[in-house]
């Protein structure tokens, strides 16, 4: 199949997600978890394969996404998610590997405190999950990717709505911040062979950060 035939079937499967709002009815044990569950597969061969000992997530929402996280960490046997969200919403999930911290991502007490914790950790990987709109997602992409360990990803989630786009009335999103950023960041490369699955809500944003060894 070629790329842009792959692109099609992508795009209108994000758009009948989107638009029959099957993002919001995902629940991981009983918890909505707004994600793609293709992606939460990527999400599990990746924390495998790189020892993933820490999962930063920003945008908790209902917490579904990071108990899925700390229920693969459980099988691994190790690690911690830290999940922060403006916003509390009521019935998150209790775990003990996962830490609730509540403030804007890009606020810099909280990005000193996941800085400090990421720097203790030895594979660290980030996704971003909060606020989508490209000016936000592209100072959290610039504060949390140095966080991210060599060979490991600094995902920028939903970067479907402005690539396909899945949500084009969105304006500039995570997709326009993914350009930006790549730019200027050259220990980053966009890894899509992370979409093998076809199905993602983020297109060209798997970013992984290149081991020390490459060019
Ligand atoms: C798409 S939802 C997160 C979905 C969740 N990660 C999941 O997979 O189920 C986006 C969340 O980002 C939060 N958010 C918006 N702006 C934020 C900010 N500046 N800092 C942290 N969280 C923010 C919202 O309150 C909302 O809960």
């Amino acid at each position: 199949m070629q790329r842009a035939q792959i692109d099609e079937l992508t795009r209108l499967a994000n758009q009948v997600y989107f638009r029959a709002g099957v993002f919001n009815q995902t629940l991981w044990m009983g918890h909505k978890a707004a994600k793609c569950p293709m992606d939460m597969w990527v999400y599990q061969e990746l924390m495998v394969r790189l020892r993933t000992d820490l999962v930063i997530e920003t945008g908790t929402w209902m917490g579904g996404s990071a108990l899925y996280f700390a229920h693969l960490l459980d099988l691994m046997g190790h690690g911690r998610v830290i999940t922060v969200d403006i916003h509390t919403q009521p019935g998150r999930p209790e775990h003990d590997r996962i830490d609730y911290l509540e403030g804007s991502s890009i606020d810099d007490r909280i990005v000193e405190e996941i800085g400090n914790r990421a720097s203790d950790s030895s594979s660290v990987l980030v996704i971003l999950d909060a606020d989508h709109h490209a000016e936000f997602k592209l100072e959290e992409m610039n504060r949390y990717a140095p966080m991210v360990t060599p060979e490991s990803y600094l995902i920028a989630e939903d970067s479907c709505f402005d690539h396909y786009p899945a949500w084009p009335e969105f304006g500039p999103g995570p997709a326009h911040a993914v350009n930006q950023f790549i730019k200027s960041n050259r220990d980053f490369e966009i890894d899509r062979r992370q979409e093998r699955h076809m199905i993602t809500f983020c297109p060209r944003a798997f970013l992984r950060r290149k081991s020390a060894r490459s060019p």
